[in-house]
Order: C-alpha cells, then sequence, then structure tokens
C-alpha cells in the first residue's frame, strides 16, 4: 500500500494544559492534522499526565469549535485493556499501545476496534518489531517511539530511522492502509529525513509548542508552513 498522506501530530505534552483549548485550536487552524494525546501513569513510564476526563472535554470543545481532527490517543500504561473503554467513550478516534505492556495483545487490539476506534500498535527503541508477526490484519497503525517514552523534549534517536524503513517495508508487502507513525524528537529540521524513511504521521510536542508567544493567535504557522515545505522536497 502506498505511503498515506503526511499528517503532523502535535503531541499536547508540550502544549500549555491550562489553556488546552485553545492551544488545540490555534494549532488544528495553523495546518496541523490529529491531536497526539500522550497517556502516561507512572509504572509503565515514570511519568504522570492526563486520562479519559481531559480526552472528554477536549473532543466536546474540538465538537463545539467545529475541529473534526482526529484524537490520537497514546497509551504509556500497564495494564492497557482497563483503559480502552474509557478512552473510546471519552472521543478517541485512535488508540496506540506499548505491546510490552499488554499480557494478551490481540485482544486489547480487539478491544480497541470492537470499541469503533482505529489500533495501533508502539515499538520503543529497544522492541522489536517482532510483535506486528500475527497482527498485521488488526492493525490500522504502527508507531515507532524515537527517544524511550515518558518525556518531551529529547533528543532523537537515529536508529528509528532504520526501524521506520522495516516497518514500511511490512505495511507496502502487507498490501493493507497502515498508517507509519514517529514520536520522539521531531522538528522541521529532520522531519524530511524521517518522511524519506517512510514515515507519513510525524509527532511533534517541543518542536511545535516550544518557544512561541502564548498570546499570537499566529504563533504555530511558521513553523508547521516549514515543515509542510520540508516535507514537500521528500
Ligand atoms: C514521549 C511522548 C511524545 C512526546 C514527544 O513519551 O510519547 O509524544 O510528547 O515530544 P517531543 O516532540 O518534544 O519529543
Ligand atoms: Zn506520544
Amino acid at each position: 500500500m502506498a505511503k498515506q498522506q503526511n499528517w503532523i501530530a502535535p503531541s499536547i505534552l508540550s502544549a500549555d494544559f491550562a489553556q488546552l483549548g485553545k492551544d488545540v485550536k490555534d494549532v488544528l487552524t495553523a495546518g496541523a492534522d490529529i491531536v497526539h494525546f500522550d497517556v502516561m501513569d507512572n509504572h509503565y513510564v515514570p511519568n504522570l499526565t492526563i486520562g479519559p476526563l481531559v480526552c472528554e472535554s477536549l473532543k466536546k470543545f474540538m465538537v463545539r469549535e467545529g475541529l473534526s481532527a482526529p484524537i490520537d490517543v497514546h497509551l504509556m500504561v500497564k495494564p492497557v485493556d482497563r483503559l480502552i473503554g474509557d478512552f473510546a467513550s471519552a472521543g478517541a478516534d485512535i488508540i496506540t499501545f506499548h505491546p510490552e505492556a499488554s499480557e494478551h495483545i490481540d485482544r486489547s487490539l480487539q478491544l480497541i476496534k470492537a470499541a469503533g476506534c482505529k489500533a495501533g500498535l508502539v515499538f520503543n527503541p529497544g522492541t522489536s518489531l517482532s510483535y506486528l508477526e500475527h497482527v498485521m490484519d488488526k492493525i490500522d497503525m504502527i508507531l515507532i517511539m524515537s527517544v524511550n517514552p515518558g518525556f518531551g523534549g529529547q533528543a532523537f534517536i537515529p536508529q528509528a530511522l532504520e526501524k521506520l524503513r522495516a516497518a514500511r517495508k511490512l505495511i507496502d508487502e502487507s498490501g493493507r492502509e497502515i498508517r507509519l507513525e514517529i514520536d520522539g524528537g521531531v522538528k522541521a529540521d529532520n522531519i524530511a529525513e524521517v518522511a524519506a524513511a517512510g514515515c507519513d504521521t510525524f509527532v511533534s510536542g517541543s518542536g511545535l509548542f516550544g518557544n512561541v508567544n502564548p498570546n499570537d493567535p499566529n504563533r504555530y504557522d511558521t513553523i508547521i508552513k516549514q515543515m509542510r515545505a520540508e516535507l514537500a522536497k521528500v
């Protein structure tokens, strides 16, 4: 299956949570495609973030504001299954989880699909893609971590490029419509090489939300235009 249209996915982990709705509205208005929603539990990863309540409020806000972008929930939690229904009810469109965090990967994928969401697996820098072998038919997204999960603002681990190429090959061979997403340390200056490795969905947290004037409604325009220009070169 050919590469899908490029999606820029702001990670709201780097947004200002005191004005989350405003930040999401402004970044989507500036041209971002989906909202990347990082859920951390202080157990699977050493950090604690946001849960289904925030997802629900954000979804309601987005509907009110006419913002139709999908919410891409990245679960960094263990156990996984308990939260799937909660996030589906809270308006998640895509739910991804780390295979090491689930006792029964196929069951977790089935739960996500049965709840009406797109499903995906997430691969840490040290995790093998072999988890995909028997579940490709249930996967809508493969997320390659280019940092170890838990924090925004970390440096991109270059070995992720090789893993992207390997995942791209698996997707092409499967003939299925599967998105290939990257997460961690993606900025305007490396997004082109990430795209060249086969990625079509680009999470960026600090690269997008960092260093902008919080009161300027057009504060994300320049950086998103820059990212699109870089993507156009590939
Ligand atoms: C890390 C999270 C990422 C993170 C990305 O565990 O999954 O989504 O927010 O942030 P940056 O782009 O700053 O690396
Ligand atoms: Zn993430």
